[in-house]
């Protein structure tokens, strides 16, 4: 029987491989909810590697949330051009104004509380709760999907499993490092539990996996048939 994946093994792995992002508090240090919330945003659609250079322009230009909730929508619009989906960015400018006028230029620490601004859902509200404020919350994005459907070999296919790994996902959440956890997993599905030919043998989580176990891997998660 498959023993339960150890959140210590991955945050172990974490501390000697994590990406250094501008968007991560350096260890010891807490990570700006400001900071944190434009990333992920950004980082919807659009991979780590193109966000990087629009991130620290779009810094430089809104360092804080009141100077991007002042900004004309035009300056808003043209600082995020190049990344597409521009309903992303004016979703962006109400959450800044949003969170200037009712919360007094700070974001809200809890996922209920951040589902409420606009443009953020589900997954954004774990993620910056997670990260920002170290609250316990599962942030299932696909790569954690990926690694959780192999963890526990869900047979359930794509879009149905969701509400399945998104428990899953809740039950290996630890109350240590919660924030470190959500980019811990987030890191392993963009590094070694990859959608074709993961690196299993280097993977902290190889021993607790069950597709890894059957020899079926590749074969998670199950899509849909269209
Ligand atoms: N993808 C979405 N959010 C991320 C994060 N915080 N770190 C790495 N990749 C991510």
């Amino acid at each position: 029987r498959a023993t339960k994946p150890r959140s210590d093994d991955l945050l172990a792995w974490y501390d000697r491989h994590r990406r250094d992002l501008p968007w991560r508090a350096r260890p010891g240090e807490t990570a700006d909810p400001y900071r944190v919330w434009l990333s992920e945003i950004m980082l919807q659609q659009t991979t780590v590697g193109a966000v990087k250079p629009f991130y620290e322009r779009f810094l430089e230009r809104f360092p804080t949330v009141e100077s991007l909730a002042e900004a004309p929508a035009d300056a808003v619009m043209q600082a995020w051009a190049g990344l597409g989906y521009y309903s992303r960015a004016r979703n962006l400018h109400a959450c800044a104004k949003a969170v200037v006028e009712n919360h007094d230029g700070r974001f809200p620490g809890t996922e209920a509380e951040l589902l409420k601004l606009p443009g953020i859902g589900a997954y954004t509200a774990a993620a910056v709760a997670a990260i920002a404020f170290d609250r316990k919350a599962a942030a299932v994005d696909g790569n954690v999907e990926r690694v959780v459907s192999r963890l526990f070999m869900v047979e359930e296919p794509l879009p149905k499993a969701k509400p399945i790994i998104r428990a899953l996902t809740e039950e290996i959440v630890p109350e240590d490092r919660p924030g470190d956890f959500a980019q811990a997993v987030m890191d392993l599905g963009a590094t070694i539990c990859t959608p074709k030919r993961p690196a299993c043998a280097i993977c902290p989580w190889m021993q607790p996996c069950q597709a890894r176990a059957a020899g079926l891997q590749e074969t998670f998660p199950k899509k849909q048939k269209k």
